[in-house]
């Protein structure tokens, strides 16, 4: 089955919030956020902005009715600065007009006197500082220190690894109307409809009930609308609460890149332990995260750090400490991997530093210490794992031996061509790490003429979750997929609902769907049992009847007074943690997989392409394989840019200096790597997974941590005597630096290239 919303996305008839009509009286929003990144907020001069022609109303956060707070962890950001503004972006006023022109043409007149303070940008001298976050989190297991005693080779080293802009197509917004009464009907492009409402309801003052959250789709979100789309929204309600309009603000690009966090920068510290077999006998790490000026999801995302730090390893004594930092940026939040990322980038760059002194390939040291089944995890669940067999499906299926020839035979006949390979395992834990957020609720109503009406908590962001819940009850129920209608996400029908995140949602929304339709399945198998028709009887796995048969038993269920509707609610069973002890069960299960990269480097200008991606991926049982495969697809490619071109750059200031398409450099169709290899593991083992089809939404992802590795390899295929530093991404201007690092007091690069061809 296709995904139901390509042809409409084709045609350009898909509606986002940009695209939603407008009711009279609209007013139009555009925020005057702080030019300066930390200081005392002394005045706000507003008085040419009034002057605007199309003005009608300019709010600061002294017009608040409710509360000024949007925190969502921890209560420590405000919706609009009050007496400190702590980063640039960061919302100090919110000019209303007759239209967006008039808005943004007045933002600009709007001053702010503001006295600097001093801007911390940098994670470790945030912590050196004590400017954190939350106190510092711990995993620990096993006796590290007396574990390092035994290690026949210890090294240790640093790692950064730089952020990510979200780059979502569609840009944060919102469209607020005003209900009769005083409520609010919110429409948001968030992944998060309830966080939206949460926070609405709180700057708002109004109770919950009072706030309708309305979300048709996101054209995008990997994480930066899950909380980050609360500001907008609760900025248009606190607009139609004090001027009883509808109020619309749809951010443009560089507005959105400037105001918005991004995927937290990590700098760490690692400490590897290894003995004469290359097994991996102890590990430290010491990681800081650098969280931006307030919290957001920065602790959430900090623990997956900790959760990933050993990626799909066993390492049976561990010590792992993360802090979160306090800086003067804005505050960085989830995104695709949500911290894990960033975990698994360390040991790599730790296993990587261990294979150059060993003058090994990393990939018998990845492969000697992969998980087994029953191994523990760090945190004290224990593993079914998946690593051996993916490894050893890619190794067959691929045949590792000849790639490795490939390179080297390459790397002998070119001087100044270079190809490097890498391999990139991959271990994702599946569930909140929140124990109480993996529930979910699905509503489902037949109609007499047989056709289905499907709401769930389930946001759809371009990832396919309509088109596999459309699925599920089609399966079910034993119709055609277009019988079933999937509606938009409304906090009206689904309540309390968790965020479309943690790669959950399909599961969570999928299983309580899976629930709905078979209590209704129940009914009708009840009615069809009175009607004396074939396939009579309730089953956990009914027989699809005819469609005949499914409209005349729906037809009956009704004239018999039989609900065909159905509100039901799943919890994941098993899951559970206790951050006391830091052990637990945290994930209902963990999706593993193995990629190949190969790169090629041109060692005179330091570009590189990738030339293959080859993976083995487990999915369980793919209920979707062309859903499933385009995930696969856009998550390394996504990984890829952020372990290579796309760089994040604050200056001292604070200033986001990438603040645009033209310098912030994403993959377009020329990075993708030229051939991307899908190969689903090859396993049936039962798992907590909708129809036992794994999550896929986030682990693609950390694949492409791989070409960071593939285009080292390629680095020291040509300057032996160099040993980059593990500082991601690998952009070309720093692999030009290390391919001629160690030949810097050379006279002239004629001879650095007579020098290399001497070396072949
Ligand atoms: Mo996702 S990074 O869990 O919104």
């Amino acid at each position: 089955m296709k995904n139901t919303d390509a042809p409409a996305h084709v045609r350009g008839e898909s509606v986002y919030l940009d695209d939603l009509p407008l009711l009279q009286g609209t007013l139009f929003a555009c925020v005057y956020d702080s030019p300066v990144a930390h200081g005392v907020l002394n005045h706000i001069d507003l008085v040419e902005a009034l002057k605007t022609p199309g003005v009608v109303r300019i709010i600061t956060a002294k017009h608040l009715i409710g509360e000024n707070q949007i925190g969502g962890i921890i209560a420590d950001e405000p919706l609009l600065a009050d007496g400190h503004v702590h980063f640039q972006g960061m919302p100090i006023a919110l000019v209303l007009a007759e239209s967006d022109e008039a808005a943004r043409e007045a933002a600009k007149k709007i001053k702010a006197d503001i006295t600097p303070l001093e801007i911390i940008t940098d994670p470790r001298i945030a912590c050196a500082k004590n400017e954190l976050i939350i106190p510092p989190k711990r995993f620990r297991l096993g006796d590290p220190a007396a574990a390092f005693g035994r290690c026949d080779y210890v090294y240790e080293g640093r790692a950064d690894v730089n952020g990510q802009e979200h780059l979502y197509i569609e840009t944060q917004g919102a469209y607020t109307v005003p209900m009769e009464g005083g409520g609010i009907k919110v429409y948001s492009s968030t992944q998060a409809p309830t966080a939206v409402q949460r926070a609405v309801s709180k700057v708002t003052g109004l109770p919950m009930h009072r706030i309708e959250v309305e979300v048709g789709r996101l054209g995008g979100g990997f994480g930066g609308k899950e909380d980050q789309a609360n500001p907008w929204a609760a900025l248009c309600a606190v607009a139609t609460q004090l001027t009883k309009r509808p109020v619309k603000y749809s951010l443009h690009r560089m507005e959105d890149m400037r105001m918005t966090g991004k995927r937290h920068p990590y700098s760490a510290d690692y400490k590897i332990g290894l003995d004469k077999n290359f097994k991996i006998l102890a590990y430290e790490a010491v990681f800081y995260q650098n969280a931006g000026a307030a919290a957001d999801l920065s602790p959430a995302v900090l623990e997956r750090t900790l959760f990933h730090c050993t990626n799909a390893y066993f390492i049976p004594n561990v010590a792992a400490t993360a802090y979160s930092c306090r800086t003067n940026l804005p505050p960085n939040t989830a995104f695709r991997g949500f911290g894990g990322p960033q975990g698994m980038f360390v040991i790599e760059s730790a296993i990587a530093h261990a294979a150059e002194q060993l003058k090994a390939p990393a990939s018998i040291i990845q492969q000697a210490n992969l998980l087994k089944t029953g191994d523990e995890f760090p945190y004290g669940q224990k593993a079914e794992s998946e690593a051996e067999n993916s490894w050893l499906q890619a190794e067959r299926h691929f045949d590792f031996e000849k790639l490795r020839q490939e390179v080297e035979a390459f790397n002998a006949e070119n001087t100044f061509f270079k190809r490097g390979l890498a391999f990139m395992p991959i271990c994702f834990g599946i569930s909140f790490t929140k124990t109480a957020m993996n529930q979910a609720r699905a509503l489902v109503h037949v109609y007499t003429d047989g056709s289905v009406a499907v709401s769930t908590g389930a946001v759809e962001m371009g990832q396919g979750v309509n088109t596999k819940m459309q699925q599920v009850a089609a399966q079910i129920f034993g119709i055609p997929a277009d019988m079933v209608k999937i509606h938009t996400t409304n906090t009206l029908r689904i309540a309390n609902t968790s965020p479309s995140a943690a790669s959950a949602t399909a599961d969570l929304n999928g299983k309580a769907v899976e629930m709905a339709c078979r209590a209704i399945l129940e009914r009708l198998d009840r009615v069809r049992a009175g009607m004396g028709a074939v396939g009579a009887g309730a089953s956990p796995a009914p027989t699809a009847p005819d469609l005949q048969n499914w409209q005349t038993t729906v037809n009956a269920a009704y004239l018999q007074r039989i609900s065909l509707s159905e509100h039901a609610h799943y919890a994941t069973p098993s899951v559970h943690f206790d951050w006391e002890t830091a052990k637990g069960h945290p994930f209902a299960y963990h999706v593993y997989g193995l990629a190949a990269f190969q790169v090629t480097l041109d060692c005179l200008r330091g570009r590189y392409e990738v030339d293959f991606v080859k993976t083995v991926h487990d999915f369980g049982t793919s209920m979707n394989t062309a859903v499933d495969f385009g995930q696969i697809e856009g998550g390394i490619v996504q990984g890829v840019g952020w372990m290579t071109m796309e760089e994040l750059v604050y200056d001292a200031a604070g200033k986001l200096r990438s603040n645009a398409l033209s310098t912030y450099k994403i993959p377009d169709i020329y990075a993708v790597p030229k051939q991307i290899d899908i190969e689903p593991l090859v396993t049936d083992r039962e798992n907590l997974a909708i129809f036992n089809s794994k999550a896929v939404g986030e682990p693609p992802l950390l694949y492409g941590i791989g070409a960071y590795f593939a285009i080292r390899n390629a680095v020291q295929a040509f300057n032996g005597s160099v040993s980059p530093a593990c500082d991601a991404p690998f952009t070309p201007e720093k692999v030009l630096m290390n391919l001629y690092a160690a030949h810097e007091k050379e006279p002239g690069i004629v001879d650095v290239y007579r020098k290399a061809a001497e070396n072949r």
